[in-house]
């Protein structure tokens, strides 16, 4: 079964977003769009947070996020535990983020990636998976531990 996918952006993200949306369900995917539902000036945080949200609490299997560099997202979706989200505008790290730090929310910056980039980007992302190997689950556990003791779940 194909993932389910949460999409959220911002003003600056919008118009990629609607592409991926597009591109996504055209390939089968259940998108999850938690807006911006225009290209009107918005908060990223607004965006970033419920896509983080649904992400954490099983609602979709991985997030995308989009806003004018990717930052901005990035910072606010990483403040919940259990998400691990990352800027990747190649395709290496797409899915290298996945295999190896079971990345699960990736972000976009519109004003940086093309949009055929972005596509292959996003392909490479829902195509990889975690590789489960030992070494990084023991990371991963060290950045659990990072959660646990500095943020509040
Ligand atoms: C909005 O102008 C811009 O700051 C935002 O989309 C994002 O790039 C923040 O990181």
């Amino acid at each position: 079964m194909k993932a389910k996918v949460a999409l959220g952006a911002d003003h600056g993200g919008f118009a990629l977003k609607e592409v991926i949306a597009r591109y996504l369900a055209g390939k089968g995917y259940e998108v999850l769009d938690y807006g911006a539902k225009n290209a009107e000036p918005s908060d990223y945080p607004d965006f970033a947070g419920a896509v983080a949200a649904a992400v954490r609490d099983g609602e979709a299997d991985r997030g995308i996020l989009i806003c004018g560099s990717g930052v901005g997202a990035s910072i606010a979706a990483n403040k919940f535990p259990g998400v691990r989200a990352a800027i990747c505008h190649d395709t290496f790290s797409a899915h290298q983020g996945v295999e190896d730090d079971d990345m699960n929310v990736l972000c976009m910056g519109e004003r940086i990636v093309g949009t055929e980039l972005a596509k292959e980007i996003v392909d490479r992302f829902l195509a990889a998976r975690f590789s489960g190997l030992e070494r990084h689950v023991r990371r991963l556990g060290k950045i659990k531990k990072i959660e646990r003791e500095y943020m509040k779940s």
